[in-house]
């Protein structure tokens, strides 16, 4: 696929194929995550991959709205993403650089999630990032260190439905040119 082609293909994938995902292909999809930019290179996101049976449930009950579990219920792999919070964007003195305070971390979880989703749309694989999921009970089920803000829950594995592309603003309307 070209550049183009890969980042329109890309699509919120809401019913799979109960079908399984290589691990060198999950591997591939954390590794374009891991060359994202990020804060001073700080390279704060983590990615716990939810193979086992016995996690996966605990997740789907209580880590997930119940239709997020029940959209992404085939997928082969959730991968709970995460990064370590007062680092990216914040100074050498430990105090936040600017306004934005952990919203950078924030911001460079998004890159290399960005980046997991198009890698696997490259692949042929489809994802859905869930931000409606409970952080409280992910940190718990996953064991995930205090220090670390959950973000999104994304589902990965083979599309068994193929969406058309939800309506996108006219450049115009999204960008000024002065
Ligand atoms: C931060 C974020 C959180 C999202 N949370 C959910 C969610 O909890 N459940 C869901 O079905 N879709 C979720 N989505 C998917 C969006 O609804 C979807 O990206 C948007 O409608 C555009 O569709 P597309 O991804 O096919 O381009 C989320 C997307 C983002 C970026």
């Amino acid at each position: 696929m070209t550049f183009e082609e890969t980042l329109k293909a890309r699509r919120s994938i809401r019913r799979y194929k109960d079908e399984p995902v290589a691990r060198e292909q999950i591997e591939a999809c954390i590794q374009a995550a891991i060359l994202a930019p990020s804060w001073k290179n700080s390279q704060t996101p983590r990615f716990y991959i939810v193979q086992s049976p016995e996690i996966r449930r605990q997740v789907d009950q209580d880590g997930l709205a119940p239709f997020n579990a029940k959209n992404a219920e085939n997928a082969a792999v959730l991968v709970v993403m995460t990064f370590v919070r007062d680092k990216s964007g914040w100074g050498n003195d430990g105090q936040p650089a600017n306004e934005g305070g952990n919203s950078w971390g924030w911001f460079d979880l998004g890159l290399a999630c960005e980046n997991f989703c198009l890698q696997a749309a490259d692949l042929g694989l489809g994802t859905l990032i869930m931000g409606i999921r409970d952080e409280a009970a992910l940190k718990r089920i996953l064991g995930i260190p205090e220090n670390e803000v959950a973000g999104p829950v994304v589902a990965l594995g083979h599309p068994d439905i193929d969406p058309v592309m939800p309506t996108r603003h006219d450049l115009a309307d999204a960008a000024k040119f002065e």
